[in-house]
């Protein structure tokens, strides 16, 4: 039994992510829905309602899809909670848990530390780790039509966010400038225990694509 404004946005985020990118489609929220479910049981604290809402709306109007505007996702599941009817208080908590959920977003991230601002950010974060994240990100790579591998484009710092989002890097760069250092950012005891095992296996993959990457370099060479 689900609550009925459960429904209503299930129903809603469907119909805003129809056509989305592979990464972030409704398959992609229906995860992040689960497992902030999850560690909320595992944690035993945090609201059900705020943590389920936040989760469902985090990615309805992506900056990266969007022009880069960093509030209209925020903005737009404000409006659709409150002409729902939920109470104010809560509406506004889950407006900046998505504000602030995202990675670039959250560089000074003393905004908001919520139990369940951090439950959304650790399930949100898991799913671009391990099997499924690396799908993820060789699925955005394609979709911007960028290199898979090219060891003429060194892995760099970004200073600001924007730089980091106009960078065309090859695919198995981002592994390293991003998903490798998330496993380090996981909030919640529970987040942390599933990031090692993802963590672990994104290294196995990077270790024999390197190596195929060098087969002739390496062990065949002369
Ligand atoms: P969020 O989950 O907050 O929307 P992002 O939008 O940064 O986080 O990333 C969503 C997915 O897209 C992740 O799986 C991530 O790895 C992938 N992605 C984002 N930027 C890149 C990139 N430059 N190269 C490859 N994948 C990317
Ligand atoms: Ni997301």
């Amino acid at each position: 039994m689900s609550d009925p404004i459960i429904e209503k946005t299930v129903d809603f985020v469907r119909q805003q992510l129809a056509g989305a990118e592979g990464g972030h489609d409704w398959s992609h929220i229906e995860r992040v829905w689960k497992m902030a479910g999850f560690i909320r049981e595992q944690e035993g604290q945090g609201d059900r309602m705020t943590i389920d809402l936040a989760a469902l709306l985090h990615d309805i109007a992506d900056p990266k899809f969007n022009d880069g505007d960093e509030e209209k996702g925020a903005a737009l599941a404000f409006d659709f909670l409150t002409g729902n009817g939920l109470d104010l208080d809560r509406a506004g908590h889950i407006r900046s848990i998505i504000r602030y959920v995202s990675y670039r977003g959250g560089l000074p991230q003393d905004h908001i530390q919520s139990i369940e601002f951090q439950i959304v950010q650790d399930a949100d974060r898991l799913d671009a780790m391990g099997a499924i994240g690396i799908a993820r990100a060789f699925n955005y790579g394609g979709h911007k039509n960028r290199p898979i591998y090219d060891p003429g484009v060194p892995v760099r710092e970004y200073a600001d966010p924007s730089a980091y989002h106009a960078s065309a890097a090859p695919t198995i760069n981002h592994f390293h400038e991003k998903l490798l250092r998330l496993k380090a950012l996981m909030n919640t005891e529970t987040g942390k225990k599933i990031a090692r095992e993802r963590h672990a296996f994104m290294l196995q993959f990077l270790e024999q694509f390197h190596r195929e990457a060098d087969f002739f370099r390496r062990e065949n060479s002369g």
